[in-house]
């Protein structure tokens, strides 16, 4: 395990670690469409996770490394990452490992443009659907969650990230066309486990950019509840004016500084869930939206209100 960064954390941070130390939990964001919320979905995650104390590492599998970018301030030019881990099928070496910086805990495994040759280098491998898996099972003892984000196709690389994962997390904005996709999604979650990964279970169906009241947003919550019932995640993110430039400034709905009180607000209830969907006990102290819902927000599911989910107490918006 001495190949992995082990990011210096706080004595408390460590003891609330081992009180719940958990087994490493892979949850592959995916859907076959871009745009869709898979990068601001997998940022979010990951960024609230280890916010509640985790140890995440993103692994970035999308050639256009949105998620490398938004939580790096650079990418050494010469950084293979994801690429090399999969061309090579050797775990991720120590300084492969970005740290991202303000956030102890928090690592990145890149993109780079050589991703997009991987589809080809690992068709000469004869596991080629498995190597990221292989190369990721050593993590277990340096990090509690790995989050992937992928690319919008069905590629070797997706299925090597469902092959690796635990669970798959399914974001769908309520854009135009946002349901396209989602029946070949299913047919490669079926392929995927009767070849490879008979574990991988779909977490949810995250319904993302939600604008109570406009018909898109209802058309596509109700075909989201009629195709795939349970598995639509209760919570939902609504649309937010910030969400679109936050990513320039390497914030997240969770850091105050970006002012996205409705996002805080979401994305707690979506975590709270999807953590109860685990059946991984809450994290001791998430955060908390600064102010108290509007009436008009309370629509929106939250975390309290949903049957079944983790409890979470509240706590100031941390700065990061
Ligand atoms: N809650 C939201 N409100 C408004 N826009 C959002 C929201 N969440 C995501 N977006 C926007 O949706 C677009 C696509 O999101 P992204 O995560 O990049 O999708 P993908 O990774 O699937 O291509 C981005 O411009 C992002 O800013
Ligand atoms: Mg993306």
């Amino acid at each position: 395990m001495g190949r992995f960064v082990r990011r210096p954390v706080g004595r408390r941070l460590l003891v609330r670690i081992a009180e719940r130390r958990c087994v490493v939990k892979v949850v592959t964001v995916s859907t076959q469409k871009g745009g869709a919320g898979k990068t601001t979905s997998a940022v979010h995650l990951a960024v609230g996770l280890n916010r509640a104390g985790y140890r995440v590492l993103v692994v970035d599998l999308d050639a256009q490394a949105h998620a490398s970018k938004w939580l790096l301030p650079a990418i050494p030019r010469d950084a293979l990452g994801a690429a090399g881990v999969l061309e090579s099928g050797e775990p991720p070496a120590e300084e492969d490992l970005l740290p991202v910086p303000n956030r102890p805990g928090l690592s990145v495994l890149p993109a780079s443009l050589a991703l997009r040759k991987s589809n080809i280098t690992l068709r000469e491998n004869p596991g080629a659907d498995r190597v990221l898996s292989s190369a990721l099972a050593p993590i277990g003892g340096s990090f509690d969650f790995c989050i992937i984000d992928t690319p919008p196709a069905v590629e070797l690389v997706t299925y090597n990230a469902l092959a690796a994962a635990d669970y798959v997390l399914v974001p769908v904005t309520s854009a135009f066309l946002a349901l396209d996709g989602l029946g070949e999604l299913q047919k490669t979650l079926e392929l995927v486990r009767s070849r490879t990964n008979p574990r991988l279970e779909v977490l949810g169906y995250l319904h993302l950019a939600v604008t109570k009241g406009y018909s898109n947003s209802t058309e596509v919550r109700e075909i989201l509840q009629k195709k795939q019932g349970s598995k639509l995640l209760k919570c939902e993110i609504r649309t937010s004016s910030v969400q679109m430039t936050i990513a320039a400034h390497r914030l997240t709905a969770w850091d105050k500084e970006a002012g996205d009180e409705r996002g805080l607000e979401d994305w707690t209830a979506v975590q709270a869930e999807i953590l109860g969907r685990m059946g991984v006990k809450a994290a001791a102290k998430p955060a908390t939206a600064k102010k108290q819902a509007s009436p008009k927000s309370k629509a929106v599911t939250t975390a309290r209100s949903v049957k079944g989910t983790a409890k979470v107490p509240a706590r100031k918006a941390r700065a990061t």
